[in-house]
């Protein structure tokens, strides 16, 4: 789920989705790559207060000592969905990423999050990565992880040249991506577009009288 464009109901559709499969059978897992952890806080977890020890995203992904992905995998209340969750350590990558770069740390970037799921092999049919709204470090490497693309945006001439700006830019970072030996496994583009309820009645304020 993608698009740099805040509250175009990337979460939302995630969290959705994720019940949907779920439902439908499949093991899921939903993976949060939002220092603002919107889709964990959905699933009941708050990071910043509940996984003190760690057992986010980031543990898994860090360059400095990453854990096994099978530690930070969550268990949430409804039956075959999983999550990882995200929260503010993510806001490291981002800043971590141009210095393991410059040291030429093995395991580049865009591989960080496919890579660390890999190590969890046949364990789930579908994997939803909530990304946030921006085109960082995070967002490119779960690109580099991903089957298909899902771009949320709300049907309003702005939004769809946000979006349009996007893709763009996206296209344009993952041939940089691609050239510096990025496997590019996403098949599938897709956009969402969702409309909010018309307002039943404008609302008119009146002065109150003194
Ligand atoms: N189909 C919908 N109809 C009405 N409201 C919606 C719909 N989908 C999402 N919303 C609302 O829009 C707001 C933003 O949604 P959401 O948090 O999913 O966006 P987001 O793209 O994940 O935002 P961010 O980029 O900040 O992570 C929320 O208040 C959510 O409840
Ligand atoms: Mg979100």
């Amino acid at each position: 789920m993608i698009n740099f464009k805040g509250g175009s109901g990337k979460t939302t559709i995630a969290a959705h989705l994720l019940q949907k499969i779920a439902l439908d059978g499949y093991r899921v897992v939903g993976i949060d790559l939002d220092p603002q952890a919107s889709l964990s806080a959905l699933h009941g977890f708050q990071p910043e207060f509940d996984l003190l020890d760690g057992g986010t995203l980031y543990n898994a992904i860090r360059y400095d000592d990453p854990v096994p992905p099978r530690d930070v995998i969550q268990q949430t209340y409804p039956i075959n969905i999983d999550t990882i969750t995200g929260n503010l350590n993510l806001m490291k990558v981002e800043h971590d990423t141009p210095r393991a770069l410059m040291q030429r740390h093995a395991n580049l970037f865009f591989a960080r999050v496919g890579d660390s799921l890999a190590q969890v092999p046949d364990h789930y049919d579908v994997v939803i990565r909530d990304c946030p709204p921006t085109l960082g470090y995070l967002t490119m490497s779960a690109l580099s992880a991903a089957t298909a693309v899902l771009v949320t945006a709300h049907p309003q001439k702005l939004d769809v040249m946000s979006m349009c700006q996007f893709l763009l830019m996206m296209s344009n970072l993952l041939r940089v991506v691609a050239n510096a030996g990025g496997v590019m496994s996403s098949r599938a583009t897709s956009r969402v577009l969702w409309q909010l309820p018309p307002l039943r009645k404008p609302c008119r304020v009146r002065p109150s009288a003194q």
